[in-house]
């Protein structure tokens, strides 16, 4: 008989694994909880949301559900996967203590330290006074970040003195990220170009994905403030095979091991943002599972089956297991409502998405949607990700780039350059 599974969240990333996990034959049912329109058409969606630790657990015992899939950050750092795992439900994503990696930026810096693991140059602060004392004697550029969760947002990059000190009053005193504030870390500032490596981890072993490079700026030319990513592609042409071997000696094994002895065995995803400069290279960040919108592009090129792999994860049985890539680039676009990552209406009617849904090796993934009676409409900051195979990165871009020109909505931005940096290198590697 197949297994049921419960998919936990509603964005982007959970619409690409609903998608990929709807392909395994291992499958015969997935809920999600709470999903969204795109999410819709492969599951059965429920509205519980992904915070309501309680009702998700109820329903997962009621509904005798074999394997739980938590996608979002929030749930993880909450304790969901500890409450299912005590149910005797097999749980992809850690514990709520090993969830800290990305929790408390407090907590992943001082383990990083600890053992010895590049990262950038750091102090943690809990009063405003001396955090703005530390960053005087650093001096600029340097980065202020919330030591809490902000959705990505939490991180700014100063490149002056009074940036800094406007970061410093925007998260201490003005309170603009709530409790995620209440601790800050000052970094040195990295230079160099950032790539994302995910890995699945049993606790013990590590099976690195491909490589994924992300947008994390607003406007073209990677301008402006920070939001939870425009867009990505992988392949990722700076993470060369040898930079990848040396990114999990050097950083991911390293961390892994760390956790396990410290008591808090890692599973699930470990996201790792590097900064590669040169042949330096560095954690900028971990997050505790898929990146939104890397798991978009990712998963389309995945070719293995995602479903052993989620359950070697839940279980500790990743040994001898491989993933199978489909060996042309993804690229997604995120189409995101006016105004993010600022403040943004919802609820405008979005044309196009059928005759999108017409193209070959293109898929809209749904992240802020909804079904408003016979039309999707906006909800969200981030509404789709538009996501396209293609023999090399330009192609996926320009075929990412189609399908996004189908679709439209009062107030939609986009930005217009994603893959640019993979895209001229690509172009220099041919010549
Ligand atoms: P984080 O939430 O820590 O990943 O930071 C979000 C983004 O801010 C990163 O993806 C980088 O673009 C930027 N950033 C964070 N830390 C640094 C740093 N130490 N140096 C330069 N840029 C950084
Ligand atoms: N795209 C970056 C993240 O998911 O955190």
């Amino acid at each position: 008989m197949g297994m049921q599974v419960l998919l936990v969240g509603g964005g982007g990333r959970e619409h690409a694994l609903a998608w990929k996990i709807a392909q395994s034959p291992q499958v015969t049912k997935i809920w999600c909880a709470p999903g969204n329109p795109g999410i819709a058409t492969l599951a059965e969606c429920v509205p519980i949301q992904a915070e309501a630790l309680d009702e998700l657990v109820n329903f997962a015992v009621a509904k005798a559900i074999e394997l739980v899939v938590i996608g979002p950050e929030a749930p993880l750092t909450l304790g969901l996967a500890d409450l299912l795992r005590a149910r005797g439900i097999a749980v992809f994503g850690p514990s709520k203590a090993a969830a800290q990696l990305e929790g408390s930026k407090a907590f992943m810096k001082d383990l990083l330290a600890r053992h010895a693991i590049p990262t950038a140059a750091y102090q943690t602060f809990r009063a405003p006074e001396a955090a703005w004392q530390y960053i005087q004697e650093q001096g600029a550029p340097i980065v202020v970040k919330t030591s809490g969760l902000a959705a990505g947002k939490g991180a700014i990059v100063c490149a002056t003195l009074d940036e800094a000190r406007d970061a410093l009053d925007r998260i201490m005193i003005q309170r603009e990220f709530g409790a995620a504030g209440d601790e800050v870390v000052v970094e040195e500032f990295l230079r160099g170009e950032e790539a994302s490596l995910l890995a699945f981890v049993d606790g013990e072993r590590i099976l690195p994905l491909a490589g994924a490079q992300d947008h994390k700026a607003i406007w073209d030319g990677d301008q402006g403030p920070n939001t939870g990513g425009m867009g990505a592609y992988s392949p990722a042409p700076a993470l060369t095979d040898a930079l990848v071997a040396r990114a999990v000696d050097e950083i991911i094994r390293p961390t892994v091991r760390a956790m396990a002895e410290e008591g808090h065995p890692y599973r699930g995803i470990l996201y790792a943002g590097l900064m590669i400069d040169g042949n330096t290279l560095k954690t900028l960040e971990y997050n505790v599972r898929f990146g939104d919108p890397e798991c978009q592009p990712l998963l389309m090129r995945m070719r293995s089956d995602i479903v052993p792999l989620l359950l070697a994860c839940a279980t500790g049985s990743l040994e001898n297991m491989a993933i199978d890539w489909d060996p042309r680039s993804a690229l997604c676009v995120v189409m995101a409502a006016k105004g993010y990552p600022g403040s943004y209406p919802k609820g405008d009617p979005i044309h196009g998405l059928s005759q999108a849904a017409q193209l070959a090796d293109t898929v809209v993934f749904h992240a802020g949607t909804r079904q408003a009676a016979d039309q999707v409409v906006t909800a969200g900051g981030r509404v789709l990700g538009v996501t396209a195979l293609g023999h090399g990165v330009a192609e996926a871009q320009r075929r990412a780039y189609e399908a996004v020109r189908l679709i439209d909505w009062d107030g939609v931005q986009f930005r217009r350059d994603i893959g640019y940096r993979a895209v001229a290198r690509e172009q220099q590697a041919q010549g």
